[in-house]
């Protein structure tokens, strides 16, 4: 009796194997098999808008140094949760470093124009990735190695190290864009003291 159910078993055993097999040979098997295994459907745009830039605000604003009649106070995260969503923001952050890099990924869902003088518009962006890729790769990789700083410091609970990683965060996005999106741009000079322009002029003094 035991042996009988044994050997039914083995011959389900089998005959499941066989069907395996035999599925695996078949052309039908695996209908996507040509697909490609990845495919960026953001643009670059839109990583910046909806990851890149939601998350470093999640990192920034984290620690702040708010100045009041008493004097300087330094915010930072206190409970658990408050701790865990800045380290989900730097997380998000550095995964989407990977995302910047992905083959095929366009500067634009549509052709932009520029933003403002010395901006460029997407076609010319396009083209300057295309031209030095190492370049774009090196600030994504630079700026994986803020977020994974932020992340260190979350794990540390220590908010000078997290003001820190936010600041060379912010550095990295300044010369990636330089170099890729505003390589032209103009900074209007700050007026000088005595400029009505300037914000300590007082009129009349
Ligand atoms: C590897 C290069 C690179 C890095 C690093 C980078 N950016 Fe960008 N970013 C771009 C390019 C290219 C554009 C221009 C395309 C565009 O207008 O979106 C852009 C545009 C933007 C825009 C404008 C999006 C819009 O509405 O058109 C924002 C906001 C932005 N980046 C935020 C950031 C922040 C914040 C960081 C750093 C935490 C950062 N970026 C780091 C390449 C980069």
């Amino acid at each position: 009796m035991a042996a009988n159910t044994l050997g039914r078993i083995q011959g389900i055993g089998s005959l499941g194997l066989m069907a395996l097999l035999l599925g695996a040979c078949s052309p039908q098997a695996a209908p996507n098999a040509t697909a490609p295994t990845l495919r960026p459907v953001a643009s670059i745009q839109e990583l910046m808008q909806d990851v890149i830039d939601p998350c470093a605000d999640g990192v920034w604003n984290a620690v702040e140094t708010v100045t009041t009649q008493a004097g300087d106070q330094l915010h930072q995260p206190q409970t658990p949760d408050e701790w865990r969503g800045v380290r989900r923001a730097a997380m998000v952050l550095v995964e989407g470093t990977n995302l910047l890099v992905m083959d095929g990924r366009r500067v634009g869902a549509k052709e932009f124009a520029a933003e403002a003088a010395g901006a460029l518009d997407s076609a010319h962006i396009q083209q300057r990735i295309a031209a030095d890729r190492t370049a774009f790769e090196g600030f994504a990789a630079a700026l994986r190695e803020g977020g994974l700083s932020a992340i260190a410091a979350v794990d540390a609970k220590d908010p000078a190290a997290l003001l820190a990683a936010g600041g060379a965060l912010d550095q990295v996005c300044e010369n990636c864009h330089l170099a890729f999106w505003y390589p032209n741009q103009v900074i209007p000079s700050f007026p000088r003291d005595d400029d009505p322009r300037h914000p300590i002029f007082r009129s009349g003094t």
